[in-house]
């Protein structure tokens, strides 16, 4: 309006390269149509979202039939991983080439080392000699019993074989031997914030000792990436002990105010939550503003401090384990130069995000 000032500060939108949409049979956790929501109102103009769905994101057809749904239903842009199983590494390139005739993949991955969806280091080994595409790996070797050694030893393993991005980093002694490489790495609010004393709900990689997590927190500088590994699960399933925490919402709004109490440097968040991710996981008009690019960006008012409420969230699950910590949510957000949040309300229809 005439006369009206703005208050705030502008800020490239984020783009989250590590979440967990889920849909199809766990549409119950989430959806693409929550979660993309969820991120909107974090700030967040684009996510990489991750294959290990019920059923798996292994070949061409689910790709084309999530990307169909995600069509319908984002309300922020919108890109997928290719997951790499035993089954599926001989023909990888080949599927690779079909899902590119129609999209871009950002890469393979998450790759496991443990558990449903995992493959052996010698798999991995034959995917990056097959394939020129980023592969992201969730590095906890299968073999071994302490969690922080199983992470250091992961890595070690990898990066003899190769490149990788390396994701939800936990450890400093990993990230360090990361930064000295040539590959990347990520690590989460999580991990940085939370020690395994104050949170019991469980996560992988675990949440370690507060000695490790403050070693973690003083190498922040060498993270590539900062990304929420949003992997929402039910309170029921959380009691039964299913792993992972919801929050693409919350990660930009406590970072941002981190960023205005002096706890980090903005540009370090900026670099870490929108170039880095832009430029490592190749998303050429995304990234920074400046002439060329979208205009994807986010306006916060520093003096609009307030408590994350779960009851305030618009995952599916209904909780944070960040319940009381301080946030500057975005009063504004634009994407592709369209005004698409404005004090709290949502301005265009769900499917109004590009899925790439
Ligand atoms: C993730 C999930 O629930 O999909 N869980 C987790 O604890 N992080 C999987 C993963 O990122 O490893
Ligand atoms: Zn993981
Ligand atoms: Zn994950």
């Amino acid at each position: 309006k005439k006369g009206k000032n703005v208050n705030g500060i502008i800020m490239p939108a984020g783009i989250d390269v590590h979440v967990h949409f889920r849909d199809f049979k766990e549409s119950y956790k989430e959806t693409i149509e929550s979660g993309s929501l969820s991120a909107l109102y974090g700030g967040v103009c684009l996510v990489v979202d991750q294959p290990n769905t019920n059923p798996p994101i292994v070949d061409e057809d689910i790709y084309f039939k999530r990307m169909n749904i995600a069509r319908k239903s984002t309300y922020i842009d919108y890109s997928l991983n290719l997951g790499l199983v035993e089954s599926n590494v001989d023909k990888i390139d080949e599927i690779l080439k079909k899902i590119e005739e129609n999209h871009y993949v950002p890469a393979i991955g998450e790759v496991f080392l443990r558990g449903k969806m995992s493959v052996s280091y010698k798999t991995l080994e034959r995917a990056r000699k097959t394939v020129d595409k980023l592969i992201t790996v969730h590095a906890e070797d299968p073999n071994e019993e302490d969690d922080v050694a199983a992470e250091v030893k992961a890595v070690e393993r990898c990066l003899k074989i190769g490149k990788f991005h390396f994701c939800h980093i936990s450890t400093a002694k990993a990230l360090d031997l990361i930064y000295n490489s040539e590959s990347t790495s990520e690590v989460t609010p999580h991990h940085l914030l939370y020690s395994r004393e104050i949170i019991k709900f469980k996560v992988n990689p675990s949440l370690k000792s507060n000695e490790e997590r403050v070693a973690l927190v003083r190498n922040f500088h060498k993270a590539d990436i900062l990304a929420s590994d949003h992997a929402p699960h039910t309170l029921e399933e959380k009691r039964e002990g299913a792993p992972g925490f919801p929050g693409v919402e919350t990660t930009y709004p406590m970072f941002f105010y981190m960023a205005k109490k002096g706890y980090i440097r903005i540009n370090d968040l900026v670099e870490k939550f929108v170039v880095n991710p832009a430029k490592i996981f190749g998303f050429n008009n995304y990234g920074e503003i400046e002439v060329g690019n979208y205009a994807n960006f986010a306006v916060f008012d520093p003096h609009r401090e307030k408590p994350i409420r779960a009851r305030d969230l618009h995952s599916k699950v209904g909780w944070t384990i960040y319940e009381g910590l301080m946030a500057i949510f975005p009063k504004e957000v634009y994407i592709r130069g369209e005004k698409v949040l404005e004090d709290g309300d949502v301005l265009v229809d769900k499917g109004f995000g590009k899925v790439i």
